[in-house]
């Protein structure tokens, strides 16, 4: 692997070279409650940001829906790319390998819901997050949906470690950008803020928000 790339994109790739299957086979809680508010709204094409090694990926097109799922660990995109074949998905997942504080790689109004777990508290800056929101955002049909997970500012881990500025902290090689209630307001740039839950995941346990937003039916693009 180049030295040359990012640190953290680094650390993801190695992650998913010494433990292909990270994240368990099982989908997240998260995805399960995305899968089922997309098919009880209507929604057949999901963008999912940050898929991993695609234990939601999978799901999701075990439920019905076509996925494009992005993520910028190569390893991560080879090893769903590969499932999706071995379980005969490989027409209804699309993975790609790509760094999405750059244009997501999808046209406008195209995708009725965006999915993304643990991806918004990534390494990245806030008006990074505000741009990969508008991402979203140019990239939904009106009306489509935008449900995110994110560490808070409750989990074990906030304030501990290696700080990078902002809440941003790193710990075990791994930076996570903690939020709180505030941060997911500013992110909501004119989406409906449908619900703010909070819920746990693994034995930590991580302390996270599922962020459900809408963009407006009546918009234009
Ligand atoms: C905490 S993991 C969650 C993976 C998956 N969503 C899951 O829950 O199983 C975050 C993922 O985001 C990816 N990621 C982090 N920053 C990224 C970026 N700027 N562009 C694309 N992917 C990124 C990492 O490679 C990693 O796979």
């Amino acid at each position: 692997m180049p030295d040359s790339i990012d640190p953290q994109r680094k650390q993801w790739e190695q992650t998913y070279i010494d433990k292909p299957g990270m994240f368990g086979e099982q989908p997240s809680a998260a995805g399960q409650a995305a899968a089922d508010l997309f098919e009880q709204e209507g929604v057949a094409t999901i963008l999912e940001l940050g898929g991993g090694h695609g234990r939601d990926t999978l799901f999701f097109a075990r439920r019905g829906f076509d996925v494009t799922v992005l993520d910028y660990a190569v390893q991560g995109v080879a090893e769903i790319e590969n499932r999706a074949r071995n379980v005969g998905h490989e027409d209804s997942v699309n993975a790609t390998a790509h760094d999405v504080r750059t244009p997501l790689p999808v046209a406008d109004a195209t995708v009725d819901g965006c999915f993304s777990h643990m991806l918004f508290c990534m390494a990245m800056s806030t008006p990074e997050l505000e741009a990969l929101t508008r991402e979203v955002w140019r990239v939904l049909r009106p009306g489509g949906w935008h449900v995110y997970t994110v560490r808070n500012t409750s989990d074990p881990h906030f304030g501990v470690g290696i700080h990078h500025g902002e809440d941003r902290y790193e710990t075990g090689g791994y930076q996570v950008h903690f939020f709180n209630r505030q941060k997911v307001e500013q992110l909501v740039q004119g989406f409906e803020l449908t619900a703010i839950d909070e819920f746990d995941e693994g034995v930590l346990p991580r302390r996270l928000f599922r962020v459900t937003l809408r963009k407006p039916a009546n918009t234009a693009t």
